[in-house]
């Protein structure tokens, strides 16, 4: 199992398959995807062979991020080919459910076990201000069915300022809904440094809410994710709380990340990248792959940098899978 200095273990690879995205969320892709969408992301067989690398290195879960990871065509596939490596327990996906209702079936047919969807609003005027998309009830009527699969359902909404900050349909939702809604901090990223200072909502100020409203704390866990988990005995849904600004958030890291052009991330923030594309090519063994990430690990630092500014600090979420 890869380990780094301060003894973390990573189990859990982001493998981003695509950079483009249909919405424009306006903490992530105000103006759209502006990037090539034909630029040349990691192919299948790349992607199936860093997940093989990760699998020989302990690696049990894989989650597809993007981008919206659904505008490739070749999802499918790639969702069978991660599935059935050794080792690997678990495919999860990240999107923005866009064609969620359409694929669902055929993505938990190839192997799918995990779905986190990002849901902002429940009002569906609001869900178009933020996304620029206008298709909530469909992306509900998907969640739905992703539940009867029976898939695990997660739900993300990120929380801004004068924009969706009334928290009472989400929790309204919950007391009949089995999901885990998970409220993220917004976390700034170069292309919305103002966007962040007008809307931004401490992660504290939304756990002292649902503390008043008697949501109480779950034990977390040693395999657990970064998301402090909150439950309330009148509600069957649950919630989980990602703050990114908080103290002790990076000591429970435990995911390691490639980007859709193959480069290996640390951390979400402040770096640029190893590229691990030649190590993924026919012929090369894949040891030379173990080898780099083994390495590359000794230099993941405690905490990330949240924001520094001297660092060329990501631009948007998009381009690593968030
Ligand atoms: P689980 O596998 O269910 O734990 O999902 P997840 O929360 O890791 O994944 P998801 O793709 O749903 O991401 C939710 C939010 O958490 C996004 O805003 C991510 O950018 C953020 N996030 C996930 N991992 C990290 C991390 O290591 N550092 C920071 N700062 N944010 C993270
Ligand atoms: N801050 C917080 N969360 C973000 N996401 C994208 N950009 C940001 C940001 N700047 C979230 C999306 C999605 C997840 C993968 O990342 O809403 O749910
Ligand atoms: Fe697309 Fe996700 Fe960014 Fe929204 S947050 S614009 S859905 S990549």
């Amino acid at each position: 199992m890869l380990q780094d200095t301060f003894g973390r273990r990573f189990y859990y690879l982001r493998l981003s398959v695509t950079d483009v995205c249909n919405f424009s969320c306006d903490y992530c892709l105000p103006d759209g995807y502006q990037g090539r969408p034909d630029e040349a992301f990691l192919s299948p067989n790349e992607l199936t062979q860093v997940a093989r690398g990760f699998a020989a290195m302990g690696t049990q879960k894989i989650r597809l991020t993007g981008g919206e990871p659904s505008l490739r065509n070749d999802l499918p596939e790639i969702i069978e080919r991660i599935h059935t490596i050794e080792g690997i327990q678990t495919v999860a996906l990240t999107t923005n459910g866009y064609k969620l209702p359409q694929r669902i079936k055929t993505w938990a047919d190839a192997g799918l076990t995990q779905l986190n969807v990002s849901i902002d609003s429940l009002d569906p005027n609001e869900f178009q201000r933020i996304t620029g998309h206008d298709r909530l009830p469909e992306i509900l009527a998907g969640i739905t069915e992703a539940k009867a699969l029976g898939l695990a359902v997660k739900v993300n909404s990120v929380l801004m300022k004068d924009i969706n900050d009334d928290m009472s349909a989400v929790l309204h939702w919950l007391r009949t809904n089995p999901v885990t809604l998970r409220f993220i901090e917004v976390m700034e990223t170069a292309d919305q440094q103002v966007f962040f200072r007008q809307h931004h909502i401490s992660g504290a100020t939304i756990k002292e809410r649902l503390l008043v409203d008697g949501w109480q704390p779950v034990a977390r866990k040693l395999a657990d994710g970064p998301a402090q988990e909150f439950w309330h005995p009148a509600f069957v849904g649950r919630i989980g709380l990602i703050m990114p600004y908080s103290k002790d958030f990076c000591a429970t890291c435990n995911r390691l990340r490639v980007s859709s052009l193959g480069k290996l991330h640390l951390c979400l923030f402040s770096e640029q990248g190893i590229d691990l594309r030649p190590l993924l090519q026919p012929g090369v063994p894949l040891s030379g792959l173990v080898e780099a990430v083994t390495h590359h690990l000794g230099d993941k630092s405690a905490g990330h940098s949240l924001i520094d500014h001297n660092s060329g600090a990501m631009a948007n979420l998009s381009q690593i899978g968030g």
